[in-house]
C-alpha cells in the first residue's frame, strides 16, 4: 500500500494568507494541515508517500525536509498546473506501480484518522473505496456528492452540482487499486477543464468495478476557506493532549488546564484560558488569551485581547484597543493600536486583505 497526497493547487481562497505561501502549509494547533496529512497515513502503517506538488513546491519540501519527525519516505511528484484530482492521479502512475494506494487531500482533515479505512480497504478485494459525509443540504453544492442505491452501493457521483441530488459528500480521501489508471485515461476534462476524481470513479461504477463507500461520523474538515481553517483549529484544540514545556515561562499568569505551551514560549501577566497553545519563543505580555485560539512560534503579544484566531509565526500584536477575534494572522503581520486621540487607523495591507473596523 502507498499513499499519494495531493498538495499543489494554488490556494486563491486563501488570500492573503497563501499569497506567498501553500494552503497546505497552514497550522492548525501549530501543525501545518499537511503534516497532520502525513501522520495520519504514517500511523495507518503505510510509510511510502508521494506528494503531488505545484508553484508551491519549493516552499513544501523545505517545511518537510526541516521536519525529523515524519518517518516516512517521500517521493514528489510534480505537477505543472492543476489540472485536476485525477490528472495527478495519472503521473503518479509510475510511482504508484501496481500497488493499491490511499489517495488523501492534502487541505483535509477528519477525525480519529485513516486506519480503519485502510484495515477495510486491506481486508477486501473492492476496487475503490471512497469516504462519504453528511453536511448540511445547502453547503453540499461544494463538494463532489453521492446518490447511494438503496442496498448502500453507490449509483453515482456529481462534482460540485448546483442543486446536489443528496447531502452525502465525498471527504478528500480515497483508495484505488490499479484500475483507477484506466479509469483517468478514459475520462475527458470537466466544464472547469479538470480531470475530475469523481469521474474516474463514476467510470469504475459503470464498467463493474467494486466501488465501497464509508459513510464517515466523526467531523471532516475541508481548509479550503478561512473560516473552515478555524473550525478545524477549534476541533484539534480540543483533541490534542495539553502541555506545558518544561522550559517555557510563566510570571504572574493565569494558565487553564487545557493550554499547550511550546518550548521558551513566555507568558507574563496574562490570562490564558483553553483550549488553546502557544508556539515556541512566543512572549505574551499583560494580555488576554481566550479559548480556541492558536499563536505560533516566536510571536510578540502586548496588551492584548485574542479570542478564537490562528496568528501565524513572527507576528507582533500590540495595544489592541478591542477584542480581536475570529481572525486569521499571517507570518511577520504587525497589529497595533494607537493610543493617541483622536483614534485614527493606519495600515498596511497585502493584496486582497480584509479587515472589518467596528
Ligand atoms: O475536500 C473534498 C473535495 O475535494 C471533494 O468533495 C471534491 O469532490 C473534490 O473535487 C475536491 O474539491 P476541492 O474544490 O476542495 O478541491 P481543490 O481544488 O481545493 O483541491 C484539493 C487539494 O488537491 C488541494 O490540496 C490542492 C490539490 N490539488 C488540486 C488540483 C485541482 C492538486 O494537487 N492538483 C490539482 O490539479
Amino acid at each position: 500500500m502507498k499513499g499519494l497526497i495531493l498538495s499543489g493547487g494554488k490556494g486563491t481562497r486563501l488570500y492573503p494568507l497563501t499569497y506567498t505561501r501553500a494552503k497546505q502549509l497552514i497550522p492548525v494547533a501549530n501543525k501545518p494541515v499537511l503534516v497532520r496529512v502525513i501522520e495520519a497515513i504514517r500511523e495507518a502503517g503505510v510509510t511510502d508517500i508521494g506528494i503531488i506538488v505545484g508553484d508551491t513546491a519549493p516552499e513544501i519540501e523545505e517545511a518537510l525536509n526541516a521536519r525529523d519527525d515524519l518517518g516516512v519516505n517521500i517521493t514528489y511528484i510534480p505537477q505543472d498546473a492543476p489540472k485536476g484530482l485525477a490528472h495527478a492521479v495519472q503521473i503518479a502512475a509510475d510511482f504508484i506501480g501496481d500497488d493499491r494506494f490511499v489517495m488523501f487531500l492534502g487541505d483535509n482533515v477528519i477525525e480519529g484518522g485513516i486506519t480503519d479505512l485502510i484495515r477495510d480497504f486491506s481486508a477486501n478485494d473492492w476496487n475503490s473505496q471512497i469516504v462519504l459525509k453528511r453536511v448540511p443540504h445547502k453547503d453540499a453544492s461544494s463538494y463532489g456528492v453521492a446518490v447511494l442505491r438503496p442496498d448502500g452501493t453507490v449509483e453515482r457521483l456529481v462534482e460540485k452540482p448546483p442543486d446536489p441530488p443528496s447531502d452525502l459528500a465525498l471527504v478528500g480521501i480515497y483508495m484505488f487499486d490499479h484500475h483507477v489508471f484506466e479509469a483517468v485515461r478514459n475520462i475527458k476534462p470537466s466544464a472547469r477543464g479538470e480531470l475530475e476524481i469523481t469521474d474516474a470513479i463514476q467510470w469504475l461504477i459503470d464498467n463493474g468495478y467494486r466501488v465501497y463507500p464509508h459513510v464517515h461520523e466523526g467531523w471532516w474538515i475541508d481548509t479550503g476557506k478561512a473560516k473552515d481553517m478555524l473550525a478545524a483549529n477549534d476541533q484539534v484544540l480540543m483533541e490534542i493532549a495539553p502541555h506545558i514545556d518544561a522550559t517555557a515561562v510563566i510570571e504572574d499568569s493565569r494558565i487553564d488546564s487545557r493550554v499547550t505551551i511550546e518550548a521558551g514560549a513566555r507568558v507574563i501577566r496574562s490570562v490564558v484560558r483553553g483550549p488553546a497553545i502557544i508556539g515556541a519563543g512566543t512572549t505574551i505580555t499583560d494580555s488576554y488569551i481566550g479559548p480556541f485560539t492558536s499563536i505560533a512560534h516566536d510571536v510578540k503579544v502586548e496588551s492584548c485581547e485574542i479570542e478564537h484566531c490562528i496568528v501565524l509565526e513572527h507576528s507582533a500584536l500590540r495595544n489592541l484597543p478591542a477584542r480581536l477575534q475570529d481572525s486569521l494572522i499571517g507570518r511577520h503581520a504587525e497589529v497595533g493600536g494607537d493610543e493617541r486621540k483622536p483614534r485614527s487607523l493606519k495600515m498596511k495591507l497585502g493584496d486582497y486583505s480584509k479587515v472589518w473596523i467596528p
